[in-house]
């Protein structure tokens, strides 16, 4: 039986409708959480809504149904008998409202403790899922906008994880090709005439060299004609070209590594020269299925909806980003046998995108139907913005340095934390390892809980603000819970086994409730690709706990206490998970 309740009340739903209209055997149980009204009132937790279309499709027909209600009290009166549901009424148009059995969701809780949360996960139905996410440029500024992709693709990452996908890879594309690598190795020669001198800790600063590289190369034609033939000696696999490649490489990916274990994202780095010798035969096939066309000079392929065409082989022979994506996804597809490959890129890049699925529907590659396996989707996210509403940058640099800014989410989160009396006592580690989570951790959550496809403003001062929507307060609401658990004293092993949760009080139920629908939201989250529906879920849930539950009924020492710390340990339950899928790391005192 699945873990969200939605389907587990579509199931029962759909037995009545089957008595109910037996004539319209396609009818899809329609079953939502109910939402509350302007007074913040609930008249139920879940609602049918089939009455009213069900009613008007059947209009002219012989029914005798007087009404959509009429439809809704039958619907209503033919539900089998479910432990689920405690009461059902029709209400207005003919809106079945599903009041749930209290009982039952104290079980769920309970069946929690004991099974654990794996148990929750959905099954998607898909064996292998690649996310290409971070993805930055060797040797050039690993930006913002990277930063954001490292973030929401590691979610990503983590919520396919979580589901149990088989294979789950997640995939650098690293951008460690093109015509950029003649000027980095002509100037790399020039600087540095015994190669073993370019190292990590001589070069400090591998931007400053791509600038230098970039400045030599605009203003001095005899290093730009250097630098080309540099290019063709890289490509035509000349060794002390391909050495000098490589070292630029792994200086280059050293650094990108530090934020990746910063941030404890993992990745698999595979990058756009990996692809390399794959295109020509790539193009070789789309060129026998006639989509490969000659225009002004370069060969390319047209798509329907877009104005330009892909350019598969530049005028001059070469080829670019679009060649190696085409190549890229071929490969996927056919020797990685990836059922759903995604992108998560700034939203600038949709179409370019959207024209490499295209060709593939043209070839034949891709089913027609966007929403039919093997798929591909794009997932765009906005520009990250300073406070001035621009473009993020620092006060110094034009551009930022990432590590600096994960340095100063962990520095600031430190200052606040040893301006606190309860730190007095704690190792200096354990300051470090917390300022780190928190810190981090904020930076994670402040662009996760957006709608990613909106500009996302950088602000310190709002992440890291305790009482707002941040992790900070996530965090602080946590350590709180767990602090509350150790006060009691009890071993909640113990009670887990024989303890029971009942759910009396008003805001013991709606917490409960909420904590039971957290795989019903996170498969909404994961199908949609939205971490946001998540974080908001997971804001919601601190917000019941702290607000309703922690503020209405004592636990420790209370005639209830049993029951409510067990609440107290589903909560914190629900909250890691979601913590641990949101890549942050929590804090068990603060
Ligand atoms: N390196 C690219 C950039 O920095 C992103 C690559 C995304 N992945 C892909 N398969 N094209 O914009």
């Amino acid at each position: 039986c699945p873990a969200s309740v939605k389907k587990q009340l579509a199931k029962v739903f759909e037995e009545s409708l089957r008595t109910t209209v037996p004539d319209e055997p396609d009818v899809v149980p329609s079953i939502d959480p109910c939402a509350a009204n302007k007074a913040g009132v609930k008249f139920a937790d879940y609602q049918c809504n089939n009455a009213m279309g069900l009613f008007a499709k059947m209009k002219g027909k012989q029914t005798g149904f007087k009404g959509p209600q009429a439809v809704g009290q039958a619907i209503r009166n033919n539900l089998p008998q479910s432990e689920m549901i405690e009461s059902c009424s029709v209400a207005g148009p003919g809106f079945v409202n599903i009041v749930l059995s209290k009982k039952w969701i104290a079980q769920r809780l309970e069946r929690l403790l004991i099974d654990g949360i794996d148990k929750w996960a959905p099954q998607l139905g898909v064996k292998t899922v690649l996310v290409d996410f971070s993805s930055p440029n060797i040797a050039k500024e690993m930006h913002v906008g990277h930063l954001r992709s490292t973030i929401i693709g590691d979610t990503l990452a983590r919520m396919f994880e979580f589901s149990r996908v088989e294979t789950l890879i997640r995939r650098n594309h690293l951008g460690d090709w093109g015509t950029q690598f003649g000027m980095l190795i002509a100037h790399l020669f020039d600087t540095y005439p015994n190669p073993e001198d370019f190292t990590e800790a001589a070069i400090g600063d591998l931007q400053a060299f791509y600038k230098a590289s970039k400045v030599r190369f605009d203003n001095d034609p005899e290093f730009k004609l250097r630098a080309q033939q540099s290019v063709v000696q890289l490509q035509s696999g000349e060794e002390k070209y391909h050495n000098a490649w490589q070292q630029i490489c792994d200086i280059s990916k050293a650094e990108f590594e530090k934020v990746y274990q910063r941030l404890g994202v993992l990745l698999e780095a595979r990058g756009e020269s990996y692809y390399n010798d794959l295109i020509p035969p790539t193009l070789e096939r789309l060129d026998k299925l006639g989509l490969i066309e000659e225009d002004d000079g370069a060969r390319v392929i047209f798509v329907e909806g877009a104005n330009i065409p892909i350019i598969a082989v530049k005028r001059d022979g070469g080829f670019n980003y679009s060649s190696t994506d085409l190549a890229a996804l071929w490969y996927r597809l056919n020797v990685e046998n990836v059922e759903w490959n995604i992108y998560v890129t700034d939203v600038g890049q949709w179409q370019h995108f959207d024209m490499v699925f295209k060709a593939f529907r043209r070839a034949g590659w891709l089913p027609n139907d966007e929403n039919e396996f093997p798929k591909c989707t794009h997932v765009g996210f906005g520009l990250v913005l300073g406070e001035d509403g621009k473009r993020f940058r620092t006060r110094s640099s034009e551009t930022v340095r990432l590590v600096e800014l994960l340095d100063e989410a962990k520095r600031r989160c430190k200052a606040s934390l040893l301006e606190r009396d309860a730190v007095k006592d704690w190792s200096e580690e354990e300051i470090e390892k917390t300022a780190e989570a928190v810190g981090y951790g904020a930076v994670k959550y402040a662009d996760l809980r957006i709608n990613r496809l909106t500009n996302y403003t950088f602000s310190f001062d709002q992440m890291l603000n305790d009482k707002g929507n941040t992790a900070v307060y996530l965090q602080y609401a946590h350590a709180r819970i767990c602090s509350i658990m150790r006060k009691s004293g009890k071993d909640i092993e113990e009670i887990k086994k024989n303890g029971n949760i009942v759910l009396d009080h008003e805001d013991e139920r709606a917490l409960g409730l909420h904590l039971i629908q957290f795989p019903e939201v996170f498969e909404e989250s994961l199908t949609n690709l939205l971490p946001n529906v998540l974080c908001e879920y997971l804001y919601n849930l601190t917000e019941i706990f702290t607000k309703k539950f922690y503020t209405n009924c004592q636990v420790v020492g209370s005639p209830e206490e049993t029951s409510r710390l067990l609440l107290c340990e589903a909560t914190v339950t629900v909250m890691r998970q979601c913590f641990h899928l949101l890549g942050i790391e929590p804090v068990y005192r603060l």
